[in-house]
């Protein structure tokens, strides 16, 4: 053998010569099963807001979501996930409103599961959306205070479960939440509500458009390094997976998505939990603003995005193209 191999006997390219074999070796697909739909909800009537940072995506008030999910429903998405931009006067510093069960994260649950009763629903426990600092959890002297926000993850919880949510996705990155909210649930009787831990969760930049569209970018103070994980660091991240598939998660998310691939890999091999990744704001940002420039083939980068999650290990991807891959890959 050379350093050539055995070529010219060997021939990579006879598999990729015809579109036939290439679909018979092809090693990943996408379906629209791989996929969840992030959701913006926000107070009024018949609205439809776009969000100017995420070109295509739109916020939209509780009773169109009717015909909203009804087209990811349509596309044949599994689940969707809601986020609220809450009203700024009803923001306060103990993120009381998160526990409220007349929210508009209850509110859009029992809409959607009167209209659409097979939709799966993910709702966030975190505070953000309702705390008037913008953090994750409750801000004393300048510090996002552990023990104490997690108290009212588990209320959150709650009331979200009693609404009708069926997975429960901790993205506060707390110390033992995954623990607690489990206890919470079960106390309360919706042993069958699931948690996606959004486990390792980097404090990152690419959330910038996701604050825009709940309008927490304004509130926050600082940033959070102090709760999610540093983007230098892969190890603690598969600590933090072990801990909270430990304290009871059922599904373990990674976040941002593209650019942390290789903890997607190292997670999905070494604990073999159903993994998911988050295709988060910015990351739509930088690829629909490149595509609507004409840099990028839209149809071409959407899907070959997607894919690149699969081929990394995950189980399914939260993406704000759900409805729009599931049409492409329709379309063939
Ligand atoms: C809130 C939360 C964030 C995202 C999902 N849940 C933002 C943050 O942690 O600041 C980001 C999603 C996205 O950027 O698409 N805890």
């Amino acid at each position: 053998m050379t350093i050539f191999g055995r070529f010219p006997a060997s021939r990579m390219r006879r598999n990729r010569r015809e579109d036939w074999t290439r679909r018979l070796v092809a090693e990943n697909t996408l379906t629209p099963n791989d996929f969840i739909l992030p959701i913006f909800v926000g107070e009024g009537e018949g609205r439809t807001d776009a969000i100017s940072s995420m070109p295509g995506v739109n916020r939209y008030s509780v009773d169109v979501l009717d015909d909203v999910v009804g087209e990811a429903k349509e596309a044949g998405v599994p689940a969707v996930v809601i986020f609220p931009e809450v009203d700024p006067a009803a923001k306060t510093p103990d993120a009381r409103e998160a526990n409220n069960p007349e929210n508009l994260v209850c509110r859009s649950i029992r809409a959607i599961t009167e209209t659409h009763p097979g939709m799966g629903i993910i709702c966030d426990a975190a505070l953000d959306p309702f705390n008037s600092d913008g953090h994750d959890g409750l801000v004393v002297d300048g510090y996002v205070i552990n023990d104490e926000s997690v108290e009212l993850l588990c209320l959150q919880s709650i009331v979200q479960a009693e609404a009708g949510c069926h997975i429960i996705a901790p993205s506060d990155m707390m110390d033992g939440r995954v623990a607690a909210i489990r206890k919470a649930l079960d106390g309360a009787g919706y042993e069958n509500v699931g948690i996606m831990s959004y486990a390792a969760k980097y404090a990152s930049a690419f959330y910038g458009p996701f604050r825009d569209a709940i309008g927490s970018k304004a509130a926050l103070k600082g940033d959070k390094k102090t709760y999610q994980i540093d983007p230098a660091n892969t190890d603690e991240a598969l600590r933090q997976v072990a801990q909270d598939i430990d304290e009871g998660a059922d599904m373990i998310m990674i976040k941002p998505g593209l650019p942390y691939l290789d903890i997607l890999r190292r997670v999905k091999e070494t604990f073999a939990l159903p993994t998911f990744a988050y295709q988060v704001s910015g990351e739509y940002a930088m690829l629909k603003g490149a595509a609507n420039n004409g840099w990028l083939d839209n149809d071409k980068i959407v899907l070959e995005s997607l894919i690149a999650f699969k081929r990394a290990g995950a189980d399914g991807i939260l993406t704000y193209m759900a409805v729009e891959a599931s049409r492409l890959l329709k379309k063939g």
